[in-house]
């Protein structure tokens, strides 16, 4: 029986999750499926009350005893710097060596895109972001602090191991799911080391993968391209900080980040699956978030579970709601984020997987 840790988080991470959880274990059981469901109360609330963020033990167990985690979101206004969310997500992340960050978007209903030059194209954007390392590995520091002569170093870690084994998960998936082309984004330009290590890198790697068109982008004319004409892209595959940037920009682009989910994976070891939005404290509360990117994260998990079916219907009935307007408000409907997510909920009976 798989066994799921469950972390709402803070703010809109809870409201969401809760959906996600009913819409999981609605979809399992109505597959005959049993999972094993535990909450951990990690967030702002416990770091305020205790100072801990999370536990070396809870690590270990986050590690060994569960098949997958589905994350809310963390952040809350009330901690500087978000400190808990680092020592959590960051800490789950490097730890847990979930190397690949996946994040997959795709143009549900040509409605949803704010661009109006697509003409129904139709536009898929699976990005592959670097996770583990880049500018995100918090190697640096402050010399001078608060003095006319402060100096802050932040650097920008790259490994030739970990290039390859990004850039080699891209190509599998572009394989495995008949994408036709990667294209690798860095700044070689004005960054030549790492973009020198990247290019050459993805030129040996992608050599294995001859029916796959491969191209390399700047990072400045990809997000511009993203815009322009976001139907070239199919795999995107780039570093932590760049992937971060342009994964919510092909958000905004195939309808928002009220509907982008995101996987966190080390491959055959451990998963995590969160929305890519935050805990958006603008709207916590009201009821109002739109919890089908959390639940779309339902429909990864299963895939990662080895269920594409089931995994087909979750994704099916959250497509349902957004063609029947049954949707919050960022996406022009009228609904709650409790409503939606009993819509979906219900949906999942009459969203029967086209596979299994
Ligand atoms: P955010 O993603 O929380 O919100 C950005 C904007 O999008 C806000 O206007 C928000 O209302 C809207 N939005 C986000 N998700 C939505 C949803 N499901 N439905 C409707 N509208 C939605 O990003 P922001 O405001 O930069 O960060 C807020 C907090 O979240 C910060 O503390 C930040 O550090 C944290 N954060 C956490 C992440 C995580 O846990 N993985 C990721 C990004 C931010
Ligand atoms: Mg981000």
């Amino acid at each position: 029986m798989p066994r799921i840790a469950v972390i709402p988080g803070d703010g809109i991470g809870t409201e969401v999750t809760r959906q996600a959880v009913k819409v999981m274990e609605r979809a399992a059981a109505l597959s005959g499926r049993t999972l094993e469901v535990t909450h951990w109360d990690m967030g702002a609330e416990r770091y305020l009350r205790t100072g801990v963020a999370i536990t070396e033990a809870e690590f270990r167990a986050l590690a060994e005893d569960y098949d997958a985690i589905l994350l809310g979101a963390l952040g809350d206004p009330r901690v500087a710097d978000d400190a808990h969310l680092r020592e959590i997500l960051l800490g789950l992340r490097f730890r847990l060596d979930l190397y690949v960050n996946y994040r997959p978007n795709v143009l549900l209903d040509p409605r949803l895109s704010p661009l109006r030059n697509l003409d129904g194209r139709p536009v898929r954007v699976d990005i592959f972001r670097e996770n583990t390392e880049g500018a995100y590995v918090n190697l640096g520091g402050i010399f001078r602090k608060d003095t006319p002569d402060e100096v802050a170093i932040q650097e920008d870690l790259n490994t030739r191991r970990g290039v390859e084994r990004i850039v080699r998960a891209a190509f599998e998936y572009a394989r495995m799911r008949g994408r036709p082309r990667v294209t690798m984004v860095d700044k070689a330009n004005a960054l030549p080391a790492a973009g020198s290590l990247w290019r050459r890198v993805f030129t040996e790697v992608g050599a294995g993968y001859p029916e796959i068109e491969q191209d390399a982008m700047f990072v400045d004319a990809a997000a511009m391209d993203l815009v322009r004409r976001p139907e070239r892209f199919a795999v995107v595959v780039t570093s932590n900080l760049f992937g971060d940037i342009l994964s919510d920009l092909a958000a905004a682009v195939t309808g928002g980040l009220g509907l982008a989910p995101s996987a966190n994976v080390h491959p055959g070891r451990h998963a995590l699956f969160e929305p890519v939005h935050g805990s958006a404290p603008d709207i916590a509360g009201r009821g109002v978030a739109n919890p089908l990117a959390a639940i779309r994260c339902v429909a990864l998990l299963f895939e990662y579970l080895g269920d594409p079916g089931l995994a087909e219907r979750v994704e099916n009935a959250a497509v349902a709601a957004i063609a029947g307007g049954k949707t919050t408000p960022d996406l022009g409907g009228s609904l709650t984020t409790d409503q939606v997510g009993d819509w979906v909920a219900a949906a999942l009976a009459a969203a029967p997987p086209r596979s299994s």
